[in-house]
């Protein structure tokens, strides 16, 4: 087993450093910045049925279902299809409105989560066209879908879900900027800007990697605390669902993840002085938004976690601690984000002595109701 893991403590922590290679293990062979292509063999002989489909419904569970709100965002920004993203194990038993008209993606890492698999069946029961982004090769949710595309994040062990989520959003960023191209939504010169940054991706994360030693520092500091909040807008609302998940999962400490702007409906009611709130800042258009955000958190002395792009100086004054992330286009920004989050959950949890790669109560992959 030490062998296995690679000279790292765990595996999760393994799987985390593993990102940069994964992410490109993803796109290789798919996307070549320099010659304006981008190609995913599921998808090609299939987009036509995206492009007339009435809405995309996207159907997952955990982690998985937060790369799939992550999706709905620029899926709907790129492509203007309307979707919608459902928790497999509610959208099954709530008799679902689906027709031959709708496109399922089904996103799961194990490919085998029991809620995943049901709801597929049945859109498919009902004539809708069902798409996998599946992980383990070979898998029955692979085997059961109509097409898809392969996450290439090579096997995940850990019980927490790191690099099998960003893998996913790799996928899904793909497709798209594949069906945005078809459909002509997006600009020639920003589909091979997307490729490029894209590409760039892997760098950036192994830089956000690079600044595990403050985040140590930061996770020694908030171990022993018993809440915390997380706050993000547009595409950093679901990195601040899954931070909070990966913090509960590991370290059994209480969080939640809210969209900033909902914190005075409820949430600003928690913080004191005793309430670390992670706040994902980077420069994006919400930037100013979320500036007022944080003062009025620290207007009622609750403890600034920031997540900030580099060269941030704003946010950097207001924070007690920031984690620092390279710039990328907001659409492409969770791939980064999440990982000082991760890294954050990791720590803490290591700090308190828990079984980091085995959580209690936790399963790898649930193929029970
Ligand atoms: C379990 C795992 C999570 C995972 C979820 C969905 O809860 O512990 O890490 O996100 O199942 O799994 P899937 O394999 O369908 O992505």
């Amino acid at each position: 087993e030490q062998i296995e893991k690679g000279g790292y403590d765990h595996f999760m922590l393994k799987e985390i450093h593993e990102q940069p290679s994964v992410i490109k293990d993803t796109y290789r062979g798919r996307l070549h910045a320099d010659d304006g292509i981008l190609r995913l063999g599921g998808l090609e002989n299939h987009i036509e049925k995206f492009l007339n489909a009435d809405r995309i419904i996207i159907v997952a569970c955990g982690t998985s279902w937060h790369a799939g709100l992550v999706a709905e965002y620029f899926i709907e920004d790129f492509t203007r299809i309307p979707v919608e993203v459902e928790y497999a194990s509610e959208f099954r038993y709530r008799n679902p409105i689906i027709s031959e008209k709708d496109v399922i993606i089904a996103i799961s890492q194990s490919g085998e989560t029991a809620d995943t698999l049901a709801a597929i069946k049945l859109a498919k029961q009902k004539g809708a066209f069902v798409y996998g982004v599946c992980n383990v090769v070979g898998s029955s949710i692979s085997r059961e879908t109509d097409s898809g595309t392969y996450t290439h994040a090579g096997p995940e062990i850990g019980v927490a879900s790191t690099k099998a989520f960003t893998t996913q959003i790799t996928v899904l960023t793909m497709i798209a900027l594949r069906l945005a191209k078809a459909k002509g939504t997006i600009s020639h010169s920003d589909f091979v800007r997307y490729l490029h940054e894209l590409e760039l991706i892997p760098t950036h994360v192994e830089k956000a990697l690079q600044t595990e030693d403050e985040i140590k520092e930061i996770a020694s500091v908030f171990m022993n605390v018993r809440n915390f909040l997380y706050l993000g807008r547009g595409y950093n609302f679901p990195v601040a669902l899954e931070g909070a998940l990966k913090l509960k999962e590991i370290s059994y400490i209480h969080a939640e993840g809210y969209p900033a702007a909902e914190m005075k409906h409820g949430p600003i009611a928690l913080i004191d002085e005793s309430m670390p709130v992670v706040v994902i800042a980077i420069k994006s258009d919400h930037y100013e938004k979320v500036v007022s955000n944080i003062q009025e958190i620290k207007a009622r002395k609750g403890k600034i976690l920031a997540v900030v792009s580099e060269g941030d100086k704003t946010v950097r004054e207001m924070a007690d601690y920031v984690m620092v992330v390279p710039h990328t286009p907001e659409a492409l920004s969770p791939l980064v984000t999440t990982i000082p989050l991760q890294l954050l959950s990791y720590h803490i949890a290591v700090m308190l002595g828990r079984n980091v790669d085995q959580p209690r109560n936790l399963a790898k992959s649930v193929t029970v109701e």
